[in-house]
């Protein structure tokens, strides 16, 4: 049994090689069979904590001499437990990366492009190169790259590290990553060659619904530095300059949304290793881009993560395949059937079949776009250009390959085209391609449907943590706040999101207005310009809230306080902001009828533009496609009305997390002053919204759920807005009809007021709108409209459907890891440090398993009925306590370890 302390770890990261964060924060678990630590010590490079008192285990920062650029820390930590004083744990290490602008000697580099060139799309990937040579016994090499751009390193014909779609997505105005790759064994005594292949990618590529390009700049460029470190102490140094080449090889177009074309016909031999001899290269132009902004990434890296066999290809006739992976993934495929030289094979990406069968995508493209836009000085042109479709000609090598790494898809189907002769399944393979996230999370019950529920939950997050979390992963791929707003705690249940998280709040500040308008993605791709135009500008309620909740979040599941306090200045002008424009204006309805402000009101944020309750069943207007009318209709509805219930319940509860936030970075004065914001908007709200018959004025099951999940109401008023809130649902025929925003806390409130058999008889609906009839029509990811496809599995052409692969509705899989398996947090305790186990029988479930790695370890809650027998088994990590509540009532306080309990149900 060891007897050390495990899993060491640095910031949010499993590799942390090349990072530029100068006081590392260290974490560890405890040595098995110990509950709870009394102390630790940690040595890190010349630094040795001594022995502190301390219970504390996570992110815990260096405190040692300052590091410097590159330098390797090797550290280990031991512990004292109640089981008595540990070993040194094995050592772990941690790198620095290039901490300041003085440590790079490259130049920026690009392609010698013509101007016409720049104002295109799709553009050809460039092919980068430059031979060296090394000489000297090689000790550790390390390559530190970027780009304004997608990046590809290649030294002596071999791919640089397994790394996908580099740089990743940041708003590049203010931030880029840096990758740092350990090329010790790729480089050889003598004569050497780097190599990179450069495209679009976000930087300059399609981007937004409407496929902007250019949205960053026009100029793609690259920036290396390689430092071999010899056996003598002395260092060669390759960089990005002058004396590079450039010319286009084999990837003709290379595009995000477009897709991308490979011309094997054109592939240059060798052309990054030393035996080329191809000609055609020409000089590359150096740029004076600035490196303030260079960073290492918080989040880990995007890689290709899974290889999906197709389930079926299916042969529609002579010209067209069409495959079938059975899962909604972001990806690409690796096709490896190209057929003789001078095949041209296309393939085309999709979610969904039409009725003939084939793959299409007219639920997720953007065709026309709206006429408001056309007076802009956007160029609208590639909104209907080809979407996802990627086309490789063959040069007939045998064993050539086409995988697509300058592209990705959202898609389930591809149509393969000119493939000659009958394609098979072994011709080609999905490939999964997402952030690396650590899985945390895991759920079973009796009933096969809620587990493939749970699943599709799991693959949507999937399918949109692309480096950002994206809305969807086809017609947008944009980190929408609202989305991220209301999946974090999911996400956070089911993967190790912390840093991947970081990194985009990071870039939600950085897009943040000086007044405090949080926009509407992080990052930010779309001009204000447009968002203005279509009338839906920057500052909607629960979109602009993911500045508050998202850190908070993170702050449960992570026990980050770093993070908060890093975003305070963020959240605290969001709120500020929100505040203001209660206080400042008033909506003309009101104006009218009440021509002197009643004193409620300047609490009330009762103007601007607002996404509401989106999506509602029954509610939303399912507009087509092409007809901007109704689309037009409906934005300038929700600039223009007064959606008072909805944005004053968000400042509300934005206030209340901002005023725990203080608490936790102790700031008292703003603990009051936020606390006293938040009550003071949940009685505008009572006032502006209840009715004098007690219910709501907009008497809708999202309403009530918002009052009883953002704690609106005084308590006494509580148990009629959850009897109200049933009412609705069985006006509906025990049907939801919550929209975007209000679905995640809706099976919660249920449960929490005393309505559990009503939180069940909605999870088990397979009727639309329900989760289970998504699952039943075949769905494995979740659907961005509740009613996307027909029970045959089809949609009826024309008629859009949206996008199949949303996360929102996906926090679902909170209630099943919190209810009914039970693993809850305790409100007062971050990372999971104190829990809850309070499983949640019913549903007709005869067993419920959960299990969530939390910080300190593996938490566990498993439950089965025999006859009238209920059983529960509970797992609790070292360094953690649990509180279990069995389904009868009775209350338990447990320890580390493995516990058993029975009770009758
Ligand atoms: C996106 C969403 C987003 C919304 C704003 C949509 O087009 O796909 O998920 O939050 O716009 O309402």
């Amino acid at each position: 049994m060891a007897s050390t302390p495990g899993r060491l770890r640095v910031e949010h990261l499993d590799d942390s090689l090349g990072i530029t964060v100068t006081t590392p924060r260290m974490s560890w678990r405890l040595p098995p069979g110990a509950t709870r630590q009394l102390a630790y010590r940690i040595r890190a490079g010349q630094w040795d904590s001594g022995r502190v008192e301390s219970d504390r285990q996570l992110l815990v920062p260096y405190a040692g001499p300052a590091l410097r650029s590159g330098e390797r820390v090797q550290w280990s930590v031991k512990v004292w437990t109640d089981a008595g004083e540990s070993e040194w744990a094995p050592t772990a290490s941690w790198e620095a990366g290039l901490l300041t602008p003085a440590d790079w000697h490259a130049l920026w580099i690009g392609p010698p492009e013509h101007a016409e060139m720049r104002g295109r799309s799709p553009r050809p990937a460039w092919l980068l190169r430059r031979a060296f040579d090394v000489t000297g016994e090689i000790g550790s090499a390390r390559l530190y790259a970027t780009a304004q751009g997608l990046y590809e390193c290649y030294l002596n014909g071999r791919r640089v590290g397994d790394l996908e779609m580099t740089p990743g997505f940041t708003s590049y105005h203010s931030r880029l990553q840096v990758q740092t790759y350990d090329v010790t064994d790729l480089l050889m005594s003598g004569g050497n060659v780097l190599g990179a292949v450069l495209s679009d990618g976000w930087y300059r590529g399609q981007t937004t619904g409407v496929r902007l390009i250019n949205r960053f700049g026009d100029r793609t460029a690259f920036l290396a530095q390689l430092l071999v470190h010899h056996e003598d102490g002395t260092v060669t140094r390759i960089a990005t300059d002058s004396h590079w080449q450039a010319r286009v090889g084999e990837i003709i177009a290379a595009d995000r949304f477009e897709g991308q074309v490979n011309d094997f016909q054109r592939a240059v031999a060798n052309w990054a290793s030393a035996a080329s001899t191809g000609g055609g290269w020409a000089g590359v132009d150096v740029h004076a881009f600035d490196f303030a902004r260079l960073a290492s990434s918080a989040a880990p890296p995007v890689r290709r993560i899974e290889e999906i066999r197709p389930a079926t290809v299916t042969r529609l006739d002579d010209a067209r395949h069409v495959v079938d992976l059975g899962q909604n993934i972001n990806g690409w495929v690796q096709f490896k059937a190209l057929g003789p030289a001078g095949t041209s094979i296309t393939l085309t990406h999709g979610e969904l079949l039409d009725p003939d069968g084939d793959v299409t995508v007219g639920n997720v493209s953007t065709g026309e776009v709206d006429p408001a836009m056309h007076d802009l000085p956007w160029d609208l042109s590639h909104a209907i250009a080809p979407f996802q479709v990627d086309r490789v000609i063959s040069a007939g090598v045998d064993g050539q390959v086409f995988e697509p790494r300058h592209t990705v898809h959202g898609f389930r189907y591809v149509r393969v085209e000119g493939y000659p002769g009958s394609l098979s399944p072994d011709d080609l393979v999905g490939v999964v391609v997402h952030t690396d996230l650590r899985r945390t999370g895991w759920f079973s019950c009796s009933d096969e449907r809620v587990n493939r529920l749970y699943e599709a939950a799991v693959w949507s997050l999937r399918g949109n943590a692309c480096d950002i979390p994206t809305d969807c992963p086809t017609r947008e791929r944009m980190g929408w706040t609202g989305d991220w707003q209301l999946f974090t705690a999911t996400a956070a249940q089911l993967f190790d999101i912390a840093g991947f998280t970081d990194k985009w709040l990071r870039d939600l500040a950085a897009e943040q207005l000086p007044n405090g308008v949080v926009r509407h993605a992080a990052p930010e791709a779309m001009p204000i310009e447009i968002h203005t135009a279509l009338n839906m500008p920057p500052g909607s309620a629960g979109w602009g809230d993911a500045a508050v909740v998202v850190p908070w979040e993170i702050y449960r599941a992570y026990g980050d306080r770093d993070l908060l306090e890093r975003h305070w200045r963020s959240m605290a002008a969001w709120v500020d902001y929100a505040a203001r424009m209660a206080r400042e204006h008033r909506h003309p309805d009101r104006a009218a009828v009440y021509p002197t402000p009643l004193p409620y009101e300047q609490y009330l944020w009762d103007t601007g533009f607002h996404w509401g309750e989106w999506l509602e069943p029954g509610t939303l207007v399912e507009f087509e496609a092409d007809d901007f009318s109704e689309l037009a209709a409906l934005t300038t509805n929700r600039a223009t009305s007064d959606q008072s219930d909805f944005a004053t319940a968000y400042l509300a509860h934005s206030a209340q997390l901002l005023a725990h936030i203080a608490r936790v970075l102790g700031k008292p004065e703003d603990e009051r002053r936020y606390s006293e914001l938040a009550a003071s908007a949940r009685s505008a709200w009572c006032s502006a919204w209840i009715a004098a018959d007690g219910k709501l004025a907009r008497d809708t099951q999202s309403n009530y759920v918002r009052a009883l999940a953002f704690n609106l109401v005084p308590d006494e008023l509580r148990p009629a807005m959850a009897d109200r809130l049933v009412e609705l649902i069985r006006k509906a025929d025990t049907h939801l009809q919550t929209g975007f925003l209000s679905t995640a806390y809706l099976l919660p409130a249920l449960a929490d007021t005393g309505y559990p058999e009503v939180a069940y008889e909605l999870l088990m609906q397979d009727t639309a709108p329900s989760w289970l009839s998504m699952i039943e029509r075949g769905s494995t990811t979740i659907w961005e409209y509740w009613t996307a496809i027909d029970e045959d599995g089809r949609f009826a052409a024309p008629a859009p459907v949206g996008s199949l692969n949303h996360y929102g509705k996906g926090t679902v899989a909170t209630f099943l890891n919190q209810y009914v398996a039970g693993i809850r947090p305790d409100p007062a305790h971050a990372a999971y440090q104190r829990f809850r186990i309070a499983p949640m029988p019913g549903g007709g479930l005869s067993w419920a398993r959960g299990a969530y790695d939390c910080p300190f370890g593996r938490i566990e809650s498993s439950w089965r009925i025999n006859g009238d027998v209920f059983h529960l088994d509970v797992t609790v990590p070292g360094g953690t306590t649990a509180h279990v509540t069995l389904p009868d009532g009775r209350r338990f306080e447990v320890a580390p370890g493995t516990g058993s309990y029975r009770c009758i149900v």
